[in-house]
């Protein structure tokens, strides 16, 4: 079959904007695959069609999506917190703000930092300072938030760990992860401005394309409900049961089986939303609980 042009042929399909390459696009294609979609085109085309839904893959420029989104080329779009809400606090997202839910991946802090040998105690000590960022309406709206005089932003794209180096500027606000980027560079923290994670943007949409986009909403529900869930086993003195449920306090309603032979002891399942620790399963143990098992949750549909 020819391929078809992109958007033409099928008005319905629900465009989802990603991002191409960078911090967010491989955690991006591993949510999708969790929500188990796959893609017919490689990742370095404009767009890839997903094969078990409706839906086409806008491959795009991170700092693209939220302007897209909120344009309406693309009906919904996966980015950083850190990058729409930059977009929105320089006004260019308009008045069509999407919505938005975080996905609780790929998390970062946009932090002020200074290096090392400057003495900080407080945001007026940056008074004058200029400060190097990608991120100058954030920086700005903090800046104006604390009172901070004379302050300004210089803008750039990347490398801006090495601009007090270099002299262009006195202070870096940047995205940090690890740390590791603004130690190897002689910088340090001063203040954390905003917590960022993978946000999902879009809607509210109507008709054919709602549907579409409540069914993909309800497999990354799905996907991040299993992520830290398990399924507990274990035996137990049925006399027991009550106290080992107050053990596991992120754990549904448990499923009470009989055991064979054993009129004393019962079998006890249970899903647990939360990761179950070690500490846990002691305690459980000196309740009399045997045949522990935690096993991870593939896939889960309320
Ligand atoms: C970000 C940021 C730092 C680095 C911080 O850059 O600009 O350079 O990550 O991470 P760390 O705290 O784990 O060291 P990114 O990798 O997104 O690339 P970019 O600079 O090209 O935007
Ligand atoms: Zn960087």
């Amino acid at each position: 079959m020819p391929e078809q042009p992109f958007g033409s042929d099928q008005p319905d399909r629900l465009r989802l904007a990603v991002q191409k390459k960078g911090r967010l696009a491989d955690d991006t294609f591993d949510l999708l695959k969790k929500c188990g979609l796959t893609m017919s085109q490689s990742k370095n085309r404009l767009y890839a069609r997903v094969e078990q839904l409706p839906i086409d893959i806008l491959l795009v420029r991170d700092d693209d999506i939220p302007a897209l989104v909120a344009g309406g080329a693309s009906d919904l779009g996966i980015v950083g917190g850190n990058v729409f809400e930059e977009e929105r606090a320089a006004g260019r997202l308009g008045d069509n703000v999407p919505m938005v839910v975080p996905l609780g991946f790929s998390k970062c802090r946009l932090c002020i930092a200074l290096p090392k040998e400057t003495i900080y105690s407080a945001p007026k000590d940056m008074a004058g300072m200029r400060i190097a960022t990608s991120y100058p309406a954030l920086t700005e709206a903090w800046l104006n938030e604390n009172g901070v005089e004379g302050a300004r932003t210089v803008v750039m794209n990347g490398a801006h760990e090495i601009a007090p180096r270099l002299g262009v500027a006195d202070a870096v606000c940047d995205i940090v992860s690890t740390g590791g980027t603004l130690d190897a560079n002689g910088l340090a923290v001063a203040e954390t401005i905003y917590r960022s994670e993978a946000l999902f943007i879009g809607g509210p949409l109507d008709g054919r394309k709602a549907e579409i986009a409540e069914a993909l909403r309800l497999r990354i529900e799905g996907v991040q409900r299993s992520a830290d869930a398990k399924y507990v086993m274990l035996n137990a003195p049925r006399d027991a049961v009550d106290a080992i449920a107050a053990v596991l306090p992120a754990a549904d309603q448990p499923t009470i089986l009989e055991l064979a032979g054993q009129s004393d002891k019962v079998a006890v399942h249970t899903v647990c939303r939360e990761e179950v620790v070690w500490e846990q399963l002691e305690k459980l143990r000196k309740l009399g609980a045997s045949a522990i098992l935690v096993l991870d949750i593939d896939k889960m549909l309320a």
